[in-house]
């Protein structure tokens, strides 16, 4: 996609074929930055402090952290250090686990002197791979919205989203925003209802500033607007994506989704979730096993903006000495999603719409 009318991705290998670049997530939408990862500890902090977030490019993220570990041990110690190390940087997300999985099998066989070179060609591969996973789940989505608009007589076809699911959550495309784009681009009228999504503001900040630099029509509204557009038949579909999807199709994504799936049952509005493969955890059975990351209070007692002399501040918003909690994800119960979009189609949200699409997992479906 593009940032200021330039193609971009997310992360890429910088000119000296070795350090990493980056979009700082914490600095958009107000000024884009592109800051460059020399060291593992450079990349187990832009997991942590979420420079780098969404599902599919933490484990993009993690795999160049490897490959920078790599380049100044490549020891069988010091590849199981750089997994764990990394691994613990976020707790949902199943896509970190399964990126560092890979690497350490990818990497195990070889010999430490071309373990670094084959942990970089590992890495781009998948950002490679995730970029055509990602252009596949658009695909697919884009069929469901052409027969939404098929029967709206050139209507716009109204999308509701929830948090950042773009490409800024990917390497490009996105998962909830793939198909958006792929509409968009072949001039289907489409319009995103943009859940703000506190308290980070994932969809303030990201979704709304990406959908802006591509041009496709939004309107950004609280998170509890949403029931009320449902009810009133300003939303035709929900799109998310997903942090993990466990074997029985049970759904961990950003804070309020279930409460919009909830509100999407009640109406009669289609719920879906997009995802890719890596997202799928065919380990963990239901989603009350998933570990929810509980993030600091001063995400839910402060905001950051723009004041009007230009500069970015954090405020508090509610008086000295609150506390808060802050659960950064919920489980929405598979039964409450109208299907799954998937790079290999749509299926339906359980065990066996799972295994319909990946017949080779039956063995490892809890
Ligand atoms: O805490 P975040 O911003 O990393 O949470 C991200 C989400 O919840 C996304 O919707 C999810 O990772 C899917 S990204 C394609």
């Amino acid at each position: 996609m593009k940032l200021d009318g330039v193609p971009s991705r997310t992360i890429w290998l910088e000119s000296d074929g070795w350090s990493v670049g980056i979009v700082d997530q914490t600095r958009l939408p107000h000024e884009v930055t592109q800051p460059t990862l020399r060291t593992i500890e450079d990349a187990a902090r832009a997991i942590k402090t979420m420079q780098v977030r969404g599902a599919p490019l933490i484990g993009v993220m993690a795999a160049y952290g490897v490959a920078l570990a790599m380049r100044t041990d490549a020891s069988d110690a010091n590849l199981e250090r750089a997994v764990t190390f990394l691994g613990a940087q976020r707790p949902t997300a199943v896509n970190l686990r399964w990126a560092l999985d890979d690497l350490r099998t990818t990497l195990a066989p070889f010999a430490p002197s071309v373990r670094a070179a084959a942990a970089y060609a590992r890495a781009a591969e998948l950002a490679e791979e995730d970029i055509e996973t990602c252009r596949q789940i658009g695909v697919n989505g884009l069929a469901l919205i052409k027969e939404i608009a098929a029967k709206k007589g050139g209507r716009p076809v109204n999308v509701l989203t929830h948090c950042n699911a773009g490409w800024l959550a990917c390497v490009d495309w996105g998962t909830a925003t793939s198909p958006i784009y792929h509409a968009h681009d072949a001039g289907i009228p489409i319009h995103v209802w943009v859940d703000e999504t506190r308290p980070r503001n994932q969809g303030a900040a990201l979704t709304a500033f990406e959908l802006l630099q591509h041009g496709v029509p939004h309107s950004l509204i609280v998170d509890n607007a949403g029931g009320h557009f449902m009810q009133q038949g300003e939303v035709d579909l929900v799109i998310v994506g997903t942090d993990r999807v466990t074997a029985n199709g049970d759904v961990a994504n950003k804070i309020g989704t279930y409460l919009k799936a909830l509100a999407a049952r009640d109406t009669g509005v289609p719920f879906y979730v997009a995802l890719p493969f890596s997202t799928i955890d065919w380990c963990t059975k239901k989603g009350s096993d998933i570990p929810i990351e509980e993030r600091g209070e001063d995400e839910v007692l402060r905001v950051q903006g723009r004041l009007s002399d230009g500069s970015v501040a954090s405020v508090l918003i509610s008086a000295e000495g609150t506390h808060a909690r802050n659960p950064a994800f919920d489980v929405t119960p598979a039964r409450l999603v109208t299907g799954f979009i998937t790079e290999r189609g749509i299926c339906a949200a359980s065990r066996e719409g799972l295994l319909s699409l990946y017949p080779e997992k039956t063995s490892a479906a809890a």
